[in-house]
C-alpha cells in the first residue's frame, strides 16, 4: 500500500515541488487541502491543462477548504492515516512604499503559523491512535538563532520580525507537543523562484548562504525529510 502523505500549503513553492517530486515515485499517495482546486491544478499541470494533456494521478487527492475553516471534516480528511503531515502554510506581506522603513512590509496574519500550526495538532489528537501521522514537517525559516550572515540577519531584525516571532511560536509549539513523534523543522535563507539545482547545504550551522530557491527546499525535504531520517528533531539550515 502506498505511503499517505497530509500536505498543507501546496499552493505554496515549496510545498507544490515536494508534491511533484512525491507524486513522480509513484510510493507515495498525496493528500492536499487547498484553497482553490483551480489555482493548484493550474501550478501543478502547468501548460499541460492549456493543451489538454493533463493527467489526474490516482495517487493524489485534492480536497477544498481553509484550515480555518469551522467544519473541519476536510482537515481531518487529509490527515487521516497519513504517515507524514508536511505543512508550508504561511501569508505573504502586504508590501507598500513608505516614508518609514517599518511599514514597508505589512502582516495581515501575524499568527498564521502558530495558529494553523494548533488547528492542526487539534485534529490530529481527534482521530484514532492508528489514524494519525508519526512525522510532522513543519517549514519555519533561517533567522531565529544568527544561523545567517550579518547582512541578512539585519535585513530579518528591521522587516521580518513578525513573520520570525510566528515561526519561533510554531517551532516551540510543533517541538513541546506530544502527539507526533517525530518533527523535523525546515529552516530555509531568502525565497527565489530559481530551478531545482540539487547543489545547496543543509546543517545545523551557521552557513555564508543568502538564498535557496523554493524548487530546492522541496527537494530537500522530500530527499530528506521525507525519504530520509536524519533531520529528525533537528531544525536544518537550507541554503545555498
Ligand atoms: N519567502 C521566504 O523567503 C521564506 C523564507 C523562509 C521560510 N518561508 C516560509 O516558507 C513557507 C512556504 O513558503 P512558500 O513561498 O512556498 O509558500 P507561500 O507562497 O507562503 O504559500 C503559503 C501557502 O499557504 C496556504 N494558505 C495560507 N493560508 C491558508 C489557509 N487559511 N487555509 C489553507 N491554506 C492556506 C496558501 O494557499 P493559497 O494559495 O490559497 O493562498 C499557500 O499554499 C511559508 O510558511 C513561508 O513563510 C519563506
Amino acid at each position: 500500500m502506498s505511503t499517505k502523505i497530509a500536505v498543507f500549503g501546496a499552493t505554496g513553492g515549496v510545498c507544490l515541488a515536494a508534491v511533484k517530486l512525491l507524486l513522480a515515485e509513484k510510493k507515495y499517495k498525496v493528500s492536499v487541502l487547498v484553497r482553490s482546486k483551480e489555482k493548484f491544478e493550474n501550478l501543478y499541470f502547468g501548460d499541460a491543462i492549456a493543451d489538454d494533456k493533463r493527467e489526474f494521478d490516482k495517487n493524489l487527492e485534492i480536497f477544498v477548504g481553509d484550515v480555518y475553516d469551522e467544519d473541519d471534516t476536510n482537515l481531518k480528511n487529509v490527515i487521516r492515516g497519513s504517515k507524514m503531515i508536511l505543512s508550508g502554510l504561511g501569508a505573504l506581506p502586504k508590501i507598500s512604499f513608505s516614508l518609514f522603513p517599518s511599514r514597508w512590509f505589512q502582516f495581515s496574519q501575524p499568527h498564521i503559523c502558530e495558529e494553523t500550526g494548533k488547528i492542526i495538532l487539534k485534529a490530529v489528537e481527534s482521530l484514532p491512535v492508528e489514524e494519525r501521522p508519526s512525522r510532522i514537517i513543519g517549514i519555519s525559516t533561517s533567522g531565529l538563532d544568527h544561523d545567517v550572515p550579518f547582512l541578512l540577519d539585519s535585513f530579518y531584525k528591521a522587516f521580518l520580525h513578525v513573520p520570525h516571532q510566528d515561526k519561533a511560536e510554531l517551532e516551540e509549539l510543533l517541538t513541546n507537543q506530544t502527539l507526533i513523534p517525530e518533527v523535523i523543522l525546515v529552516r530555509g535563507t531568502l525565497y527565489t523562484t530559481g530551478p531545482t539545482t540539487r547543489k545547496y547545504h543543509a546543517t545545523e550551522g551557521k552557513k555564508l548562504g543568502y538564498t535557496i530557491s523554493r524548487n530546492d527546499v522541496g527537494h530537500f525535504i522530500f530527499t530528506q525529510c521525507i525519504e530520509g531520517d536524519e533531520w529528525v528533531g533537528k531544525k536544518p539550515l537550507v541554503t545555498y
